[in-house]
């Protein structure tokens, strides 16, 4: 079936264009899992004109949607901590105690790889009806050389069953609590970037490294070191900037030329504009922060001073437990003044840059993969807008249905 036609709108996320890149009454002709053509469907070329076509129905067709920022392999979930919270406890507090990360750390060990493999499958699958074609994918619940290699391996797994298209992600999440007297702890970050990471580097495990710089995880002095291992082992640097207090995540981010840094939801306006500067990519998760009742990114002052600005959901059982993305994009837009056509172009375009994949996938152009997600819409704003449970009736992978309402 090589040609979608019928689509009332298609937003083409294309560099450049206005808006969403928005094309009326269009049509996509896709071959080999690639997009061949892209246009209005009156000017269709002749020699695909007699090709089977797929009907969209009249509705808005927008690129997979790429989720740059999950921790989609854990065992079991955090709702206690939830209520908690939301008794007045903080993040810090249930952290100190031994809950937080620890306790998905040790939920994670009592599954097998293929059980992890399983269950995080099973989320992708459900972001899979929502649209989502690409997820990025992170370590960080083994905190052990082993156990964070066996994370990488199930995101490998992933990625080669389909069909999602997988990030890898090597994240320095926290230090082992039984690590933590100072010359312990110095020797336990020494061998996470002189072994691990180039382990992960070699084995082809991991695209990326991400540290989350925090006073309850990684110093900026750490991060350093751990990231510089990452470039020179050929891995994209990311950080967990600025999310809950402003620790000089961004400057850090834009120092250590990284293709991402990920919350800012404390980040002031120095990080902001030392972002401007830099390049990268700033990645919003206004789930972790609706959780956690925190400030909201300053997106609209990123992207105002020049700053790309990606929004993802960070999935994980502590402070995001929902992987519905055009939750987030509705987020980012009611929460954070972000556009409908910016929360979508931060979903896919952007996202697709802050993991390097800008020229395979994020936006619907001749020679992308022809990854697309058919919402039962009549523009942008009116899904983002009117929110429901879920609108995507179809999704398309490399140009294979792989979901349909
Ligand atoms: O992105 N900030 C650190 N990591 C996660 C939370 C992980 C957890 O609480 O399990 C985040 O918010
Ligand atoms: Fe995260």
């Amino acid at each position: 079936m090589p040609v979608l036609a019928d689509i009332g709108v298609l937003a083409t996320c294309a560099p450049g264009a206005p808006g969403a890149g928005e094309v009326e009454r269009a049509a996509v002709v896709f071959t080999d899992g690639l997009i061949r053509w892209v246009g209005p469907e009156a000017t269709l070329p002749a020699e695909w004109a007699g090709e089977d076509r797929l009907s969209a129905g009249g509705r808005l067709v927008v690129p997979g949607l790429v989720d740059c920022h999950t921790h989609v392999v854990f065992g079991g979930w955090r709702a206690d901590e939830f209520e908690a919270r939301l008794s007045g406890r903080t993040y810090q507090e249930i952290a100190a105690a031994g809950g937080g990360i620890a306790s998905t750390v040790r939920r994670t060990a009592e599954l097998s790889e293929e059980a992890l493999r399983a269950r995080a499958a099973g989320f992708l699958s459900e972001m899979v009806r929502l649209g989502v074609t690409t997820v990025e994918s992170k370590s960080g619940y083994g905190l052990a050389q082993e156990a964070e290699l066996r994370m990488l391996r199930v995101n490998r797994r992933l990625g080669r069953d389909g069909p999602v298209r997988i990030a890898s992600t090597l994240l320095a999440h926290v230090v082992p609590t039984a690590e933590r007297e100072p010359t312990r702890r110095a020797a336990w970050v020494a061998t996470f970037a002189r072994d691990l990471v180039p382990r992960a580097a070699a084995e082809r495990l991991a695209d990326a490294c991400d540290v989350y710089v925090d006073p309850g995880a990684f110093s900026p002095d750490e991060a350093r070191l751990i990231l510089s291992a990452a470039r020179s082992a050929g891995l994209a640097v990311k950080l967990h900037g600025d999310q809950h207090s402003d620790g000089g995540g961004a400057a850090l981010g834009a120092e250590l030329r990284a293709a991402s840094v990920d919350h800012l939801e404390h980040a002031g306006p120095g990080g902001v504009a030392a972002l401007a500067r830099s390049g990268a990519v700033a990645v919003t998760l206004p789930i972790a922060a609706l959780h956690l009742r925190s400030p909201f990114a300053p997106a609209r002052a990123l992207i105002d001073a020049g700053v790309p600005v990606a929004v993802a959901t960070d999935f994980n059982p502590g402070t995001a437990p929902s992987y519905h993305l055009p939750l987030a994009m509705m987020l980012a837009c009611t929460a954070q003044r972000m556009t409908p056509a910016e929360a979508l172009r931060g979903a896919t375009l952007v996202a697709a840059r802050a993991l390097g994949l800008e020229r395979v996938v994020g936006s619907v152009e001749p020679g992308k993969a022809a990854d697309l997600a058919v919402i039962d819409a009549p523009s942008v704003a009116h899904w983002l807008y009117h929110f429901r449970s879920n609108d995507c009736v179809l999704t398309l992978a490399g140009g294979r249905e792989v979901w349909r309402a």
